[in-house]
């Protein structure tokens, strides 16, 4: 059910301010965004948004928490997103912590964290590597609402990194039903199967719907 700040704002298509300072993610939504009916602003349009700290223990919370403050802070529309890897065999980490799991990382992108997650697999072999990448995708409004968007690449973490290409820990995972890693597919490649990519898709299903009705 659509509330009527929604609707309008939805109409007056629409500027949508990403609530991410990630280059490479706002070039990976950009991407996959074109042909949405929608303009990609981003937060340096909006300098005096604050930083927003991620401290949910959830995908949802963290996206829905930056959604929230940079629609309040810009006054319009704003996407976050928050993703992640969960490996089973321990128990779902690092989950939200997947920017900053190896205690010296720096970012998000340093090859730290995958060294550590390697390490901390070894002695742990086939079936009991599989892993997924989880996204969730917030669109906030400024009058409040907030819309939730999911999607989820399964996989396997391999035993040592392999490509040059994404970002992250894409060099040790290995998309369910292919041998390579997403750090050796083209960037097209790894939208379609990835978890960002899928999330991304519900969202435009969302947007199309109110483009045309
Ligand atoms: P956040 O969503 O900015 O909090 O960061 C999540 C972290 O998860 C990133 O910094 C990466 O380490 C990891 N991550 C999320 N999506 C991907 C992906 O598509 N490939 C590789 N790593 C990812």
């Amino acid at each position: 059910m659509q509330t009527g700040g929604e609707c309008d704002t939805l109409r007056a298509l629409m500027e949508i301010v990403l609530a991410t300072r990630n280059k490479k993610k706002v070039e990976e939504i950009r991407r996959i965004a074109v042909g949405l009916p929608i303009t990609i602003l981003s937060l340096d349009d909006f300098p005096d948004c604050p930083e927003v700290v991620e401290d949910q223990n959830t995908f949802e919370g963290n996206a829905t928490k930056k959604a929230r403050e940079i629609a309040r802070c810009s006054g319009k529309p704003s996407l976050s997103d928050d993703s992640g890897l969960a490996v089973d065999a321990l128990g779902g980490k690092p989950g939200v912590f997947s920017a900053r799991y190896a205690p010296d990382a720096a970012d998000g992108n340093d090859p730290k964290n995958y060294e550590k997650l390697l390490r901390d697999l070894e002695g742990i072999s086939g079936e009991r590597r599989s892993a997924r990448f989880v996204c969730c995708i917030a669109l906030a409004f400024p009058e409040g609402e907030v819309r939730t968007f999911f999607g989820f690449a399964e996989g396997k973490i391999g035993h040592a990194p392999r490509g040059e290409r994404g970002f992250g820990y894409d060099p040790v995972f290995v998309p369910e039903g292919f041998d390579r890693t997403f750090a050796e597919m083209a960037p097209q490649e790894k939208d379609v199967l990835s978890h960002r990519g899928k999330a991304i898709e519900k969202l435009s299903e969302y947007l199309h719907f109110f483009a045309k009705h």
